[in-house]
């Protein structure tokens, strides 16, 4: 079989990883891929926008698999071409999506479906949302309604926080037509986690929970960011949440698309909010999560062509998901400078060493290969990754193999994972 992979990240190296160990998977390839991706499979150079490309390029390379790592190809509409062409492209066609693509919609959705989520109201009036806002007082939640990479969510602890970041979505239009209506919505206080399952539309498989961490620096404080690291499983998410979440959030969501006359295939994911024992869906991914993906896909003992396979095909019901008991943290490495203005081009050193460590892998996320030396891409470079008896036993293992790692100007967090190892203690 061969396999398409897109996109470039740590989650799209650890989907290409855990592929490659499959027997069946003859061929990978990657686009774009990076140089940890590059030394599994086959790094190609097609715009991820460009889905006409792409999808010559599956014809006539007789590729049987597309996965599609990031949302946008997703929320674009990549599968419903796919499904046009008869290709199989794992995840939701562009309709489904919008429950990632439009935090309007979605909040509409999950009202409709008496899904759990933050009272809320939608605004595309300027002074209708402050004068909202005012009436409401701080702490408050302000959201642009389209995509933003993650940053056009602001949690406003103050009246004024929460005024800039009105005028910045609305006024000053930071992120395009993405702020033309924003949600504001109740702040709610509690432990996150993620929360992520295999659809085909008719079954669902959930995977082994985890929960990111978004801040750049240590004791979440600093900018948010793409995903600074990552643990799985999260203690917080016991069997009767899991129960809860399954009954109140992603059966209905899977049912209540199918009414509105949309089949979801693919993978949902869903930000989840613990209050008091209570889970509240703060957002819905329509894809993997990143960094995330990282721990979730080293913890699966299942194969994930056969799952891709079984969701793209509808037949996810004769599948069963292994997990292994090991728990897993992955730490992510930046530039000196992220989230914000980061050079590139710094030779990455130490990675041979990581790689005699038994149970650790390093997915890159930005990196490049120049013919000799492996160096930095992108703001978050390499996503070090170890499994370990419980979460104290992997997050000491991944910080030591972080430690024999090296660029110019690298940072990471040094407390992923702590609030997990305090839970379960
Ligand atoms: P989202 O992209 O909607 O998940 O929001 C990004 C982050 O903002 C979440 O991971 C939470 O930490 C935070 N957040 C979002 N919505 C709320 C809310 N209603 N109350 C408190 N925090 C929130
Ligand atoms: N880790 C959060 C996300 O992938 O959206």
């Amino acid at each position: 079989m061969k396999v398409l992979v897109i996109g470039g990240g740590g989650r799209e190296h650890a989907i290409v990883w855990k592929l490659a160990q499959n027997p069946r998977v003859d061929r990978i390839y990657c686009s774009p891929g990076n140089a940890g991706i590059s030394e599994i499979a086959e790094c190609i150079d097609i715009n991820i926008a460009d889905h006409e490309s792409l999808i010559d390029f599956v014809k006539y390379d007789w590729i049987d698999l597309t996965i599609a790592g990031p949302e946008d190809p997703l929320t674009k509409g990549i599968v419903d071409k796919f499904e046009r062409e008869g290709r199989r492209c794992l995840g939701p066609v562009k309709d489904a999506a919008r429950l990632e693509a439009s935090k309007v919609f979605a909040k509409e959705f999950m009202r409709k479906y008496n899904i759990p989520s933050a009272e809320y109201k939608t605004f595309t009036s300027y002074i209708h949302a402050e004068e909202h806002v005012r009436m409401k007082g701080a702490p408050i939640v302000i959201k642009a309604d389209g995509l933003a990479a993650g940053k056009g969510v602001f949690v406003a602890g103050t009246m004024g926080e929460a005024i800039s970041a009105l005028r910045l979505i609305m006024k000053e239009k930071a992120f395009g037509s993405a702020g033309d209506r924003v949600v504001v919505e109740e702040c709610l206080e509690g432990e996150e986690a993620s929360y992520l399952v295999f659809t085909d539309g008719k079954t669902i498989l959930p995977m082994a929970s985890s929960q990111d961490y978004k801040r750049v620096y240590d004791n979440d404080e600093g900018l948010n960011t793409g995903g600074m690291g990552a643990y799985s499983p999260a203690p917080v998410i016991t069997p009767e949440i899991e129960k809860k979440i399954m009954d109140r959030v992603m059966k209905p969501a899977i049912r209540g698309l199918k009414k509105e006359g949309i089949k979801y295939k693919g993978i949902l994911y869903a930000g989840i909010m613990l209050r008091d024992g209570e889970p509240y869906v703060l957002e819905f991914n329509c894809r993997f999560g990143d960094p995330e993906t990282q721990t979730i896909l080293t913890r699966l003992d299942s194969d994930l062509l056969e799952i891709s396979l079984a969701v793209t095909d509808e037949k996810l019901s004769d599948i069963s998901l292994e997990w292994r008991p090991e728990a897993s943290v992955c730490v992510v490495a930046a530039s000196g400078g992220y989230p914000g203005k980061y050079e590139t081009g710094k030779v990455i050193t130490g990675l041979d060493d990581v790689k005699k460590m038994e149970d650790t892998a390093v997915f890159h996320a930005g990196t490049a290969y120049n013919g000799q030396d492996i160096l930095t891409a992108g703001g978050r470079v390499l996503g070090v990754t170890a499994l370990g008896k419980d979460i104290k036993e992997a997050s000491d293992r991944a910080y030591e193999a972080i430690s024999k790692i090296h660029f110019e100007g690298m940072h990471y967090r040094k407390d992923i994972a702590n609030r997990a190892i305090k839970d379960q203690r």
